[in-house]
């Protein structure tokens, strides 16, 4: 895939890795980019490349609206997230339900509103922001985790169902970078601007996976490894 010849839409890119992904997109030539956000004035871009547009992962009619608004996407770029912190026993089972209705629900909605464009425009591609916790699990991340191994699995499926259409579609996991969801992790953070780069550079090479620090290298070793060791050691990193 040539970036210079993508028109791009991403979600959450007002700020973050969503953010990076657009300047990235911009600074490789991408044509056209789709900023998209929960609201229109905090998309504030200064390049004539970029359209912004509301989309908000809970509202159906926005996702609509907004592929509508997108008819010559060729790079959808899943990246909206959140995370609210609730363990599942003992959490805000609302709470739970946002993070499964945000990353796997809002993101499924968003991936069949764009796959008959992306099929009329050639196949393209679907870049999903996953994360190493897609692989185990933290205290204080169970709603989290689960969410994002459901994002996972999708992942997976989807590339499946559209292969047959051309679509190539990359997971991209990574540990922890340096954004407001992890403005309260103490440990390492990478640049955000760092993902969007190993995303792009995979998708030259047409990469269905990329991982994008040592530390998720790490956890994808271990979950072939021993359970119980790996839960153990895990105790003594974080
Ligand atoms: N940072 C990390 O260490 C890390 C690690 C692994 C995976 N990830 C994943 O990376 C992705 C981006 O996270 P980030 O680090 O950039 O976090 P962030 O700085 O907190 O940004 C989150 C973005 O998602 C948007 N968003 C949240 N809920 C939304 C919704 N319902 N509809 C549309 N947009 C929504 C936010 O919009 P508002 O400004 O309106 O809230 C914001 O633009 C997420 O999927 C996250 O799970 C991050």
């Amino acid at each position: 895939m040539n970036i210079t010849d993508q028109i791009a839409l991403v979600t959450g890119a007002n700020r973050g890795i969503g953010r990076q992904f657009v300047l990235e997109l911009l600074e490789r030539g991408a044509q056209k980019v789709y900023a998209t956000g929960r609201r229109l004035e905090s998309l504030d871009f200064d390049d004539a490349r970029v359209v912004p547009l509301r989309l908000d992962l809970l509202d159906h009619d926005s996702v609509v609206a907004a592929l509508q608004a997108a008819p010559d996407l060729t790079l959808l770029v899943n990246n909206a997230g959140i995370a609210t912190g609730a363990d599942l026993v003992i959490g805000d089972l609302a709470e739970i339900r946002r993070e499964l209705d945000t990353h796997f629900w809002g993101t499924l909605d968003v991936i069949r509103a764009a796959a008959p464009t992306l099929a009329a425009n050639g196949g393209g591609a679907i870049v999903n922001i996953l994360s190493a916790l897609s692989w185990f699990a933290t205290r204080g991340a169970g709603g989290y985790a689960a969410a994002k191994a459901a994002e996972w699995n999708l992942t997976n499926a989807v590339r499946l169902e559209l292969a047959g259409q051309g679509t190539l579609v990359q997971g991209v996991l990574l540990g922890a970078a340096d954004t407001d969801i992890m403005a309260d992790y103490a440990g390492p953070k990478i640049d955000p601007r760092t993902v969007a780069r190993r995303s792009l550079d995979g998708l030259a090479e047409g990469a269905i996976e990329v991982i994008v620090d040592d530390w998720t290298a790490m956890v994808k070793a271990a979950v072939a490894g021993d359970r119980a060791e790996f839960y153990t050691k895990l105790g003594g990193l974080l």
